[in-house]
């Protein structure tokens, strides 16, 4: 029987805690793939007492003996791989022996970024918030037939290519009245082009299909579902599926392949950039929040919107996503409040709903369930015997809201601060496997 490919999402808004959870689990998966997204991204690992963040490069790359892909859904630098190579350099690690590029990811140029850049400057106040790693262009380039893929960097004419296409982008800078010089990074550029030939540049539908015929695979993604094009808050949203098909388009996998889909939230909410946050605090309670979680961002070091937990939004991603696994990030950081608060429901120009609304501009009030606060510092915790009854009450709720049970508490950035309450192999025989339900019916008719 063939392996399969599971998945790792962030379920809010980016930032849930993704490079931390795919490097823990990158100890079970021979293969780490990232499926979409570009250096937007920013994930965070911590172990032997070091931080490292990566951007492009999958997070299971610091695993020994682990296989790295960079899928076709992926936007890449070539300067930024650069960079984030000689950091895991560093680590006595050699990325060109671990990480395989497919040859149909879309090249991010430099302007790109300069676009980037133009369009938000152009908008003013309507502004998404971007990045400026140049990655909506990238990808309108890529829907509207004009990128430049990996695989044709070894192309004869790819100098050719190139140029035609900076001379579009040029033409829709000018268009923008956006002051730049666009040839700035260009040597550099095209220096990490060379870089960029020294890799393994692979069919990626072929080798993902090939891989999973007898070993499993794990698809880190990046940004968060409510960042997802089709399903987020468009348009202030990323501009690639955050959700569970890109995996499949991003990858060349079929649905059938997907195995667990690890859903990955934080015990409270934040965003970075623009657009609606039903449950955005601008109290001290949101500055205590963004304090004791170190909200500020991996890649920009912009201070992140803090807010209570939106179960409604929460829920919604769930459902997109097939989530099977929950897991559950930073809630050693709400150790010191006296009353936890989560978003249950909210009211939409005054009618209560369980549901996201279309359109982005209602007015949503946030409806809270509260609960008492733990008052315990859960960071030294490795054992759910012993976290405190507040919190157990509190876990137990959110799983009972989203049907869909909490597999790790993580309560601390580095490795070893993770309570894994059940592996998903031992759930999900017992969810799934018809003879385990049976048994269990009869029991408990006993
Ligand atoms: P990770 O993978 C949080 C946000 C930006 C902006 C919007 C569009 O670290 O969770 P873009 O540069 O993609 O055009 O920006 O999406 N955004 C993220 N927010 N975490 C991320 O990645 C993000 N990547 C993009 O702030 O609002
Ligand atoms: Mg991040």
């Amino acid at each position: 029987m063939s392996s399969k490919l599971d998945v790792v999402l962030g379920l809010q808004w980016g930032d849930e805690g993704k490079g931390k959870i795919v490097d823990v689990l990158a100890g079970r998966y021979p293969a780490v793939a990232r499926f979409q997204g570009g250096p937007n991204a920013g994930h965070s690992l911590h172990f032997d007492g070091k931080n490292f963040v990566v951007r492009s490069i999958p997070s299971g790359i610091f695993r020994e003996g682990s296989t790295n892909i960079i899928g076709s859904g992926v936007v890449l630098d070539p300067i930024t791989l650069r960079e984030e190579c000689a950091n895991v350099e560093k680590m006595n690690i050699n990325p060109k022996e671990k990480l395989f590029i497919s040859k149909k990811a879309n090249l991010i140029l430099p302007t790109h970024r300069l676009l980037d850049a133009a369009y938000e400057a152009a908008a003013g106040k309507g502004k998404i918030g971007s990045t400026l790693k140049g990655i909506g262009p990238t990808y309108t380039d890529k829907i509207s037939r004009h990128g430049l893929r990996v695989g044709d960097i070894l192309a004869p004419d790819f100098r050719e290519r190139f140029e035609k296409l900076k001379a579009r982008h040029i033409q829709l800078l000018s268009d923008l009245h956006f002051e730049c010089d666009p040839e700035k990074d260009e040597a550099e550029w095209m220096s990490a082009i060379e870089f960029l030939k020294g890799f393994n540049l692979i069919d990626c539908e072929y080798f993902v299909n090939k891989w999973l015929e007898n070993k499993p695979m794990l698809a880190e993604g990046a940004q968060g579902s409510m960042l997802d094009i089709d399903y987020g808050s468009y348009p202030f949203v990323t501009s690639s599926s955050t959700t569970v098909g890109g995996v499949c388009t991003g990858l060349g996998v079929a649905p059938s392949k997907i195995g667990h889909v690890y859903g990955i939230f934080k015990a409270y909410c934040t965003r970075v950039g623009s657009g609606p946050f039903p449950t955005e605090l601008f109290d001290e309670t949101g500055e205590k929040i963004r304090q004791v979680g170190h909200e500020f961002g991996a890649v920009t070091g912009r201070p992140r919107r803090c807010g209570w937990l939106d179960l409604v939004a929460l829920k919604y991603t769930v459902m997109i996503d097939g989530v099977t696994d929950l897991i559950m990030m930073k809630s050693d950081c709400l150790d010191d409040f006296e009353t936890i608060k989560v978003c249950t429901s909210y009211k939409v120009d005054g009618v209560e709903t369980d549901q996201v609304p279309f359109d982005i501009a209602a007015q949503i009030e946030p409806v809270y369930t509260e609960f008492p606060g733990w008052k315990k510092d859960l960071t030294g915790i490795r054992k759910e015997s012993e976290l405190p009854q507040e919190f157990k009450n509190y876990i137990k709720f959110m799983e009972d809201y989203l049907g869909v049970p909490i597999s790790i508490i993580s309560l601390g950035p580095d490795r070893e601060a993770t309570i894994e309450r059940y592996r998903s192999e031992e759930h999900t025989s017992e969810l799934q496997s018809l003879p385990n339900l049976v048994c269990r019916l009869l029991l408990e008719k006993k």
